[in-house]
């Protein structure tokens, strides 16, 4: 077992273990998973008002039930009763599609793989108490299932929290252009390590609180990622023609992608439902999204200084939903509909629900009213929710399933998946 007991003790040792240069993507994974020190591995809580964020099922309860209107048609259709949940936080969606299952009378088996003990924890005491007669319909994995799973696979904001690769697009002379990897050196050899390139000296950490011993380090790439940033760039400018600026951080979501590649291997029949905030390609690497969109969340607050206090902050990216549906369309699942949140709890009935409700209640003037109609308002709003979330199906064995979520404003045609 190893000695250091703090995670920048780890970072630092890591550093040194790698000749002095560590990439980006390995910091953010240990920022946020190293065993029972990383963000999501510790003790605190994150989700909630105490904690740094709250998510979609936190807003309104009948998020969830929405999810779940989706969720029982691909089941009532492939006949399972199965739907494993990746990461599912403080199991509040959970319970909301649980809730739905029985108020229909629809039996479901629940599994979840979730990374973090504590929020295993959390998960099951949330099921305990407010789901009693259904706990033993609901399970914990340790690991991802066998191949041949038939049933929904469901991952909500998951993908935004997964590593990347961060590439800095630099123009050398008036039309060559150098890519250069981003990771991090310990300050105290930044001047003394050549092989990492003059940029080392230039892209110091904004490191604000804390001072960590490290700082941004950019490593000239080898030339196959050259050859695959480019090809990006070209797909992308088929839709602007701008070039991108000198110092262009692009996030490359490789652990996303083989992700998806193995889900993609295990479903043998039914639905990925993917829900995040991200764009298309073409409007993801925006040449006036200049500096990526990897961002720091604490105590509600975003931010962009990630090298600062890892494991006390959340780091997330968001989705680049093309290179998530054409991964998936390699592995032989289709892509069954792609939309914005708003159009997905439109199509699946939220204000259905709203309205059944506001009938019990008689009025929409109580305070309970108005809080329940401010959370729907957050969800649909384009200036909120609405449009920045999306929701991605993709599917095996679906082929004449007319998914409910997706009956009107589906924007696959907006992917760009053609050509590439
Ligand atoms: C931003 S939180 C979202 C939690 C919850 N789904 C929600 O929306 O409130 C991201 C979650 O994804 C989980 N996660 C990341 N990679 C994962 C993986 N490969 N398998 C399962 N969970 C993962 C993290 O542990 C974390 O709980």
């Amino acid at each position: 077992m190893s000695k250091l007991s703090s995670l920048p003790d780890l970072i630092q040792d890591e550093i040194q273990k790698a000749s002095g240069w560590l990439g980006f993507e390995r910091f953010m994974a240990m920022a946020l998973y190293a065993p029972g020190l990383g963000y999501y591995s510790g003790a605190r809580s994150p989700f909630g008002p105490a904690g740094d964020f709250v998510t979609a099922p936190a807003i309104s309860p009948w998020y969830g039930h929405c999810v779940a209107r989706q969720i029982i048609q691909v089941l009532d259709a492939i006949g399972s009763d199965t739907v494993l949940e990746f990461g599912a936080g403080d199991g509040r969606l959970a319970s909301q599609i649980l809730r739905h299952a029985q108020a229909v009378k629809r039996p479901i088996h629940y599994q979840i793989l979730e990374l973090s003990a504590g929020l295993i924890k959390q998960q099951q005491d949330r099921i305990k108490l407010e789901m009693p007669a259904l706990e033993p319909q609901v399970s914990w994995l340790e690991r991802l299932p066998a191949a041949g799973f038939r049933g929904v696979m469901l991952a909500h904001e998951v993908l935004d929290a997964m590593p990347v690769r961060l590439f800095v697009h630099r123009c050398v002379q008036q039309r060559e252009v150098q890519w250069y990897e981003r990771g991090l050196s310990l300050k105290a050899q930044a001047q003394a390590n050549p092989a990492t390139g003059p940029d080392e000296r230039t892209c110091g950490a904004q490191v604000g609180h804390g001072l960590p011993p490290w700082q941004f380090a950019d490593r000239l790439c080898d030339p196959s990622w050259s050859v695959r940033l480019e090809a990006l760039k070209s797909s992308c400018q088929q839709q602007w023609q701008e070039d991108w600026p000198d110092g262009m951080l692009i996030e490359w979501h490789e652990q996303a992608q083989a992700w998806i590649r193995s889900l993609a291997g295990l479903l043998e029949q039914g639905l990925l439902l993917l829900v995040d905030y991200g764009f298309p390609a073409h409007e993801y690497y925006l040449p006036q999204r200049e500096q990526g969109t990897l961002m720091t969340h604490r105590e509600h607050r975003a931010g962009t200084d990630v090298l600062a206090g890892p494991g006390q902050q959340d780091l997330s990216v968001h989705v680049d939903f093309t290179a998530i549906a054409r991964v998936a369309l390699q592995s032989g699942m289709s892509l069954s509909g792609y939309c914005s949140q708003a159009r997905f709890l439109m199509n699946t009935g939220l204000l259905d629900i709203a309205a059944q409700w506001a009938q019990t209640q008689g009025h929409w003037g109580s305070r309970q009213a108005v809080a329940a109609l401010a959370g729907v308002q957050k969800l649909l709003s384009e200036a909120e929710m609405g449009e920045l979330f999306k929701f991605m199906a993709l599917g095996r064995g679906l082929e004449n399933l007319d998914l409910i979520g997706f009956r009107q404003g589906d924007r696959s045609g907006r992917l760009g998946l053609e050509p590439c």
